[in-house]
């Protein structure tokens, strides 16, 4: 049984069909990469999953329950969750608060999980009072997903973690998202970064105008003359 199993999912707004019956899915420990042109349906499909845009025909499973129509809270209470492209920390609040708003649906004591994701992410640990809007963009993009985390997901869905990042801050917010995937968490995300993203990848998806245009390992599709040219530039 996979871990995520999301199958013919037709999806959109208002009166716009963007997703034409996709299908993806997530193996338990698995990391799993969407790649595809702008506008195709990425994040749509990542909103789609989670339950902030509904879904019109399909299914979507985690854990091999249906979790379509469920609310958000009971999703991140399951295991799934999910850093969004942008906006995904709260500017005014300080470190330590991004990451206790995190774990808002957890009623134990989260004081570990708070010091193993300090502990995670230096950069984060190095001055937790620190006001989250003071970070760099590589920065708060490791808060956001060490905010995710705080609720000890299985599947952790990120939707373009690297984007507008240098490339030394890339590479280490890619390295991080390997240790956490090391220690147990499957990850499925969006990349504009389709080599590294992909390097790190077990499997793969291209997504092209709402439908699902290829799939395979990894290393299939980095090898792959179309997505060489398409998105790897040559
Ligand atoms: N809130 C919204 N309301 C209406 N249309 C939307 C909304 N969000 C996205 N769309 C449209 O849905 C389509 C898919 O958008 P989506 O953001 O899912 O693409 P994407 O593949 O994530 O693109 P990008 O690579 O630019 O992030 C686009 O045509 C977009 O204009
Ligand atoms: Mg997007």
């Amino acid at each position: 049984m996979a871990l995520l199993d999301a199958s013919g999912v037709v999806a959109g707004y208002g009166q716009t069909e963007v997703l034409h019956g996709v299908s993806v899915a997530v193996e338990e420990g698995e990391i799993v990469t969407i790649i595809g042109p702008n506008g195709c349906g990425k994040s749509t499909l990542m909103k789609a999953i989670v339950g902030l845009v509904g879904v019109w025909q399909g299914h979507v499973r985690f854990q091999g329950e249906a979790i379509s129509g469920s609310p958000a809270e009971a999703i991140v209470r399951r295991g799934l969750c999910y850093v969004p492209q942008t906006s995904n920390v709260f500017p005014s609040l300080s470190i330590r608060e991004n990451l206790e708003v995190g774990a808002f649906v957890r009623r134990d004591d989260i004081r570990g999980r708070m010091a193993d994701m300090l502990d995670l992410f230096p950069d984060l640990g190095f001055r937790p009072e620190r006001k989250a809007g003071s970070l760099s963009g590589g920065q708060r993009q490791m808060l956001a997903i060490a905010r995710a985390l705080m609720l000890n997901p299985s599947l952790l869905m990120l939707d373009e973690p690297s984007a507008g990042l240098s490339p030394v801050m890339m590479d280490n917010v890619l390295d991080r998202l390997r240790e956490i995937n090391r220690r147990g968490v499957a990850l499925l995300m969006v990349e504009q970064n389709a080599r590294e993203a992909l390097q790190m990848s077990q499997r793969g998806y291209v997504l092209v105008a709402g439908e699902n245009r290829l799939e395979g390992n990894g290393r299939e599709l980095l090898n792959d003359p179309e997505i060489s040219s398409l998105y790897l530039g040559g």
